[in-house]
């Protein structure tokens, strides 16, 4: 057998990028190649990018121009975009980058291995199609190799949802959600293989109404229901979720599904519901504070986690007050926060843009405000018992890292092996983790 050739994979943006990674890594092992942790050993480069922000998309022709020498030591080195700016700029990728042989779009690397063999003959391939096909189906099955305790399991893609500043719709498409039984045979065998907690993932997860075994759509709670069925899957997750599509199952499921842990990643983007509006949020200020106090109702503990966009077009200060209020209403575990960002092609691109200076500040302002619930929530962990899932070893002698139940990071001295559960009492909280006792 002729020496396996080595595929580095570079991923930018979500956790579905992340898990497209690891298919796309799968799907190239049966054309020989087995996957490195450096660019300058592999004889094929892949860039899973992101678009969702000007510089997500910028990073990754400045990547390209760092890979320029690479190809020149080495003309049979392959180079391919994949991910939402290969959707996104197709063609003009190569033409800005010449040395770029593949390009291909979210919903088509399923098409990787032909295309990887075309582009080993010399040829430039391009596919961005939206295929008819179901790629998941497509991929070959997950290869049996052991896992670490935590993955990713993509149940539902796209949007329809066409908030005025993204451009998910355009990029992965519209929105499809997988066949219940496809979902429960990856999750088992993810679970046969090591995996203990899995997050299923979706651009609007929520939103999901998969195929179910009696041919009725099942709902995202139906599905958490089912999975939790599962014997040595001990923690279930989701992300990312709309306000609009939180129905009464999946708040009372956060309630009475064991498995499914407390934390929930629930974007509002803006408090003012004139920019909301102009957003084309399609909920208000109030409708998702009564939303948080129902979910709250139902699990008093959850970590709400959220997404802020500052400097919206036409965002005016008492727009930023109203969102800085809210973020006080709620207080938040977690959140991410960015400057509005225009996107070729979105509505919003087209109107009257703040000014950078002001958004730097309301970001700044935000995420100061941000960082102070977020320690305020992590601090109040100290004395409480929690669940961790213990990930890997960490940096000190006989330390162990793991995820508790509210996803912090915990650190602990334990002999207990990656893929155990523990019950930690916490004594610290330091800058960005926890650190406990194991006591069972
Ligand atoms: N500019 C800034 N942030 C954006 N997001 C999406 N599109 C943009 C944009 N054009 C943010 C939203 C979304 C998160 C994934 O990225 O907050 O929830
Ligand atoms: Fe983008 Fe999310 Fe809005 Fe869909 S719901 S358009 S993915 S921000």
């Amino acid at each position: 057998m002729s020496d396996p050739r080595k595929l580095y994979i570079k991923t930018y943006g979500c956790q579905m990028n992340v898990y497209d990674s690891e298919r796309m890594s799968e799907a190239l092992g049966p054309n020989g190649y087995v996957t490195v942790d450096s660019p300058d050993e592999a004889d094929m480069i892949l860039l899973n990018t992101c678009h969702i922000r000007e510089k997500a998309a910028e990073k990754v022709y400045s990547e390209l121009g760092r890979f320029k020498g690479l190809k020149a030591e080495k003309p049979d080195l392959k180079i391919g975009v994949a991910g939402c700016v290969a959707q996104a700029e197709g063609e003009e990728i190569m033409r800005r980058q010449p040395m770029v042989d593949l390009v291909v779009g979210p919903q088509s690397y399923h098409r990787l291995p032909e295309m990887e063999a075309k582009a080993g003959q010399g040829a430039k391939v391009i596919d961005t199609d939206f295929p008819e096909e179901d790629k998941f189906e497509r991929l070959k099955s997950r290869p049996k190799a052991k896992r670490g305790p935590t993955a990713f399991l993509t149940v539902q893609e796209g949007c329809d949802k066409f908030c005025a500043f993204c451009v998910v719709p355009y990029t992965r498409g519209a929105e499809v959600s997988r066949p219940v039984s496809r979902v429960l045979d990856e999750a088992r065998d993810l679970v046969e293989r090591g995996v203990r907690e899995i997050t299923l993932l979706g651009q609007n997860v929520n939103a999901y109404h998969g195929e179910g075994p009696d041919g009725r759509d099942w709902s995202l709670a139906r599905l958490i229901r089912e999975l939790s069925e599962i014997d040595d899957l001990a923690r279930i997750r989701f992300t990312t979720s709309h306000p609009n599509d939180m129905d009464d199952d999946l708040i009372a499921a956060h309630g009475d599904c064991e498995k499914l842990m407390p934390y929930l990643h629930l974007p509002v983007q803006s408090g003012s519901d004139r920019i909301l509006k102009r957003m084309n949020r399609s909920h208000d200020r109030d409708s998702y504070l009564r939303l948080i106090d129902r979910i709250r109702a139902a699990r008093p503990d959850i970590l709400i986690s959220g997404d802020f966009i500052v400097g919206f077009p036409e965002e005016t200060d008492e727009d930023f007050r109203d969102t800085m209020r809210l973020i006080e209403e709620v207080r938040y575990g977690q959140a991410f926060s960015f400057k509005y960002s225009t996107r070729p092609g979105t509505p919003a691109a087209e109107r009257a843009q703040v000014e950078e200076a002001v958004k730097t500040a309301r970001l700044a302002e935000l995420q100061a405000l941000i960082t102070d619930q977020q320690r305020a929530v992590q601090d109040s962990m100290v004395g409480q018992e929690v669940g961790v899932l213990i990930e890997r070893a960490g940096r000190l002698p006989g330390q162990m890292v793991g995820k508790s139940d509210h996803l912090h990071a915990v650190h602990m001295q334990t002999d207990l092996a990656p893929g155990s559960l523990a019950r930690v009492r916490i004594v610290e909280s330091g800058p960005n983790s926890l650190a406990g006792d194991v006591i069972g």
